[in-house]
Formats: C-alpha cells, structure tokens, sequence
C-alpha cells in the first residue's frame, strides 16, 4: 500500500485521512458501452490488516466525540453532496447503467438520509430504570442505561445503489460513533470513492471512514472473518449472505438480502391504478432493485382487463440508454443478461404465454411480460434481477396467500383492492418485512423500517433501527444504602 495520486481515472482508497493505493489494479467497465470509466485499487490481506488496526485505533476518539459534533460533520457531509449531486449522479450513471434521474435521485435522497441521521441521532437517549417495580427490590437501585457504539463496522454495499446503500450504513454507524470499512461492490466503486471524498471533506477525523476496492472473490471471506470487526453490514444476494453468515463466526450482523416480491391483485381493485404501480415497479432500474415487484397473482375473474393494462404500460416504457432518460437500460453485466435469458427460455419452453419482449441487444434486456406463468416454472420462483416479470392466475385471495408464502424469500409484497378488509386480510397472513396497500413495493421513506424474513435477511434497516442496530445498551448500576 503506497501513497497515491488520483490521475488520469486511477482512483484511490481512504485510509487514516490519506488515498492509498496498490499495485495491483481493476479496470472498471461501464455496461452501457464497455469502455472504460477506470481503475481502482485491489487492496492486498496485508492492506486489509493495517486498515483493521487504524479503524480500531481511530475508533477511540471518535467514540469520545460529543454526538453533536459528529451529527455536524454528517451535516456538512450532506451538503456537499448535494452540491456535488450532478456531477456524482453522472459518474453513478456510467458505472451501474440507472437512468439520469434514477441516478440524480439515488444522490439526494442519500443527502437526505445523511442529514435526517444526524438529526436522529441527536435523539437516541438511554434511559434510567428504576429496579423497585420488580419484585422483591426497593427504590435505592437504579439503571443508567445508554447507547454507546460497538467498534468497528464493516459495510459490505451491492452494485445497484453503490451510493445510497453505502451511506445508509456509513451513517448510522458514524453517529453512533462506530468507525467504518467500506467495502463497496467492484463494479459500484467508483461511485462509493466519490461518497468516501464527501465523507472526508466533510472534516471527519482520520481513519474514523477507511475504503478496501478489491474483488471480494479474492478478498470477502478473509475480511469478514478477522476477529477485530464488530458488526457486519451487509446488503446483497441472498448466496453470499448466507455464506457470510456462516463464515463470521459470532460477529453480530444485518443482512438485507435478495426478494421475490409479489403484488396480489383482487378483483375490488382499481385496475388502472394497479398496473401502473405494478409496471413502474417491476421495471424501473431494469427490475435491478431488491424491492421490484417480481410476480403478479392476479385472481382469474379479473386477469385479461389487469393484463390488457400492464401491457400498455409495458409497451410505453423507454428503452435504452439511461443517459437519454430510459427506464429499461442494459443490465449490469453478461452474466446477468445470461440469467435472465436463461430464466426466459425456461418459461417459453413449458408454455408460459409471451405478451412482449424476449428480445436481446448484447446486455440489454427488453421489457418482457409473460402470463399463464405456472408453478413449476423458475420464473415462479427465483429472482430475475432484470425487466421481466411473470403473471400467476390464481383463483381467489388464499391461493394468491399460499403461493406467495411458498417463495424462499420475504421482503416486501403489495396487495392491490378497495377493500381494507380484504387488504388487512392479504396483508396480517403474509410472510414479509412490510406489505404495501395499493402501491408498488419500495424501501423509502428510509426513516420506515425496512428488513426482510426467510431468506430475505436478517435485521432491521431504517434510520433509527440502524442506529439501534449498531450500537448497544450498557448499563451502569447504582445501589445505595
Ligand atoms: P452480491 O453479488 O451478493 O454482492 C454484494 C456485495 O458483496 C459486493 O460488494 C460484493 O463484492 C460483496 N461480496 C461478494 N462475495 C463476498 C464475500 N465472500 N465476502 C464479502 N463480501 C462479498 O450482490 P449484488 O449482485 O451486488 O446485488 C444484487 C443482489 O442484492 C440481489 O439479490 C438483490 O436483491 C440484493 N439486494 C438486496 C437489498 C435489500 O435491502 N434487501 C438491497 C439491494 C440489493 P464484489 O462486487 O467485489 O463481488
Ligand atoms: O435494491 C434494494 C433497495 O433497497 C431498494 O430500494 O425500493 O428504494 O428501490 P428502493
């Protein structure tokens, strides 16, 4: 690890203050035209190791630090990316393929969470408990219980929000005076090495935020096992959380994980308003979010008028370049684009009714709805992480109930119908961290809870129950005679 120079695209890591550097480099390609947008460090174990220790050490003082100062830093760090949201939003739309206003929107909500979590922060009072409301004490013993930060937190951040979903882990644990390690997605680092700079112009002490570029293939499971990180942040697929789990021995941690959500639509609902909420869902950002709506159950009485609709807003989505404002835009990378073709394929061939797309550009990935989707179906069942999505007959509301519950996953569901008895109904059987009434499923406002069940994660997201999530109660106890 040596000193570096940002120059000529080359980016840099954050370590105690300083941009760091290795000899060893990756070449970041942007997936909208393969050229290159950079390079950034493979950050070596050794690296790894005297990162660790400074974030350790760092760690002290920051935990000293008046939580009104901390919450000021944060502020001033909110703003400059705010003032910085152009610029950054373009960089973000070259590196991950989100449409311009996708992008521009990902930067200024994170500027919101930065400055609403300074805020939040100011607010997490401990509390005194009295002990002689339990049985058999008296009043002379008392509880001071307050909010002190566990150490050091390794943010592990996914491609699809390389911005906001890593400083929606930087600044819960900043404000509750955690040191961090960021370790952002490989193809995503760039975006997150812009937030690191606001982070540090933002006047935060050295080494209280340190950066580690590198492909987790070669670095993730030595990182997420050294025995000095206290807490674990983690969002991504639902196989590399559960290795993780595995692997990190008794580290507490929060996993927000891979989703299959689905939007059970009865026949009370207003079908208008239904499939818009359902194609805006699914297929924004190419369905490359977590919480995109990825099956329709839709009960029989009704599907032809539902299905007639969605395909109107599907053929009205803009397809192609994100900088020209289009929702549907290439995919992530080959891989990808492979899998959902592949997830496609096996729909066609057991018989599932294609109403659009199926057609392919490189990456690119058009718009494609299917109907009659059926059980035995993989597009039933796995999540595409692309612009497709299946449609499932059901016939009345219990069975949209069982075959949504049957899905390994459980983030979010919506339940579409004019009836809040029905809707309350759909809503308290189903399995998920939160079911939308008549809206497509969505994470924000980020100060709501968010967090998913089964295979879906573990841990709550949200900006007071992140703080929550990385600090603990210590209790001081007083007895007098
Ligand atoms: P991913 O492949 O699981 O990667 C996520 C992050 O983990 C990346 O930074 C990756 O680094 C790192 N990583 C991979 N292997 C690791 C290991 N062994 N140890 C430590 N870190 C490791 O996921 P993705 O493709 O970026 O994101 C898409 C997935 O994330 C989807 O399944 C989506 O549903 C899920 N997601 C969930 C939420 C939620 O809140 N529930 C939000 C967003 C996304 P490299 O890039 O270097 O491999
Ligand atoms: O990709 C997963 C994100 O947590 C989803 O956030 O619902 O705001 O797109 P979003």
């Amino acid at each position: 690890m040596f000193k570096c120079i940002e120059k000529e695209n080359h980016y840099c890591n954050l370590f105690n203050g300083e941009w760091v550097s290795n000899e060893k480099t990756i070449d970041v390609f942007s997936p909208i035209n393969n050229t290159i947008l950079g390079t950034v460090p493979a950050m070596s174990k050794e690296d790894i190791d005297k990162i660790i220790e400074n974030s350790k050490t760092s760690q002290l003082k920051w935990g000293e630090t008046p939580v009104s100062e901390r919450a000021s830093v944060l502020h001033k760090a909110a703003f400059l990316l705010e003032d910085q949201a152009d610029h950054i939003a373009k960089v973000l739309m070259n590196e991950i393929g989100k449409d311009i206003k996708s992008s521009l929107s990902e930067v200024k909500r994170t500027a919101e969470f930065i400055r609403f979590t300074a805020d939040a922060g100011k607010h997490m009072d401990g509390e005194a408990i009295g002990a002689d409301n339990f049985p058999g004490f008296k009043k002379n013993k008392m509880s001071f219980a307050q909010r002190v930060p566990l150490g050091v937190i390794l943010a592990i951040s996914p491609f699809n929000y390389p911005i906001n979903l890593s400083a929606s882990k930087i600044a819960p644990a900043l404000i509750a005076g955690n040191s961090v390690i960021l370790k952002p997605p490989t193809q995503g680092s760039i975006s997150a090495l812009h937030l690191a700079r606001i982070f540090q112009a933002a006047g935060l002490p050295n080494g209280v935020l340190n950066t580690v570029t590198g492909k987790a293939s070669e670095i993730g499971d030595y990182i997420v096992t050294k025995e000095e990180i206290n807490f674990i942040n983690f969002t991504g697929s639902t196989e590399i959380g559960k290795h993780i789990a595995k692997i990190a021995g008794m580290v507490p941690m929060m996993l927000e994980l891979g989703g299959k959500d689905a939007a059970i639509v009865l026949k009370d609902a207003d079908l208008d308003e239904a499939a818009r909420e359902i194609v805006s869902g699914a297929y924004s950002y190419s369905g490359q979010r977590c919480t995109a709506i990825k099956r329709v159950l839709v009960t029989e009485d009704i599907a032809d008028e539902l299905v007639k609709k969605m395909l109107d807003q599907v053929q009205k989505l803009k397809v192609g370049n994100p900088e020209d404002g289009c929702e549907v835009t290439p995919l992530i990378n080959t891989k990808s684009a492979d899998f959902v073709q592949e997830l496609i394929e096996d729909a066609i061939n057991k018989g599932a009714t294609l109403l659009c797309g199926n057609k392919r550009i490189d990456n690119l990935i058009y718009p494609t709805l299917f109907d009659n989707v059926t059980t035995d179906m993989r597009l039933a069942w796995e999540e595409p992480f692309g612009p497709v999505l299946p449609i499932i007959r059901v016939k009345d509301m219990d069975e949209a109930i069982i075959i949504a519950n049957k899905s390994q996953y459980g983030l979010q569901s919506s339940v579409f119908t004019q009836n809040i008895n029905h809707a309350f109904y759909v809503a308290n059987k189903l399995e998920v961290g939160a079911v939308q009434i008549n809206n497509k499923s969505e994470r924000g406002p980020d100060h709501f809870p968010f967090s998913g069940v089964k295979a879906s994660g573990m841990g709550t997201q949200g900006i007071r129950y992140s703080i929550e999530a990385m600090s603990r109660l210590k209790s001081i106890v007083l007895t007098v005679d």
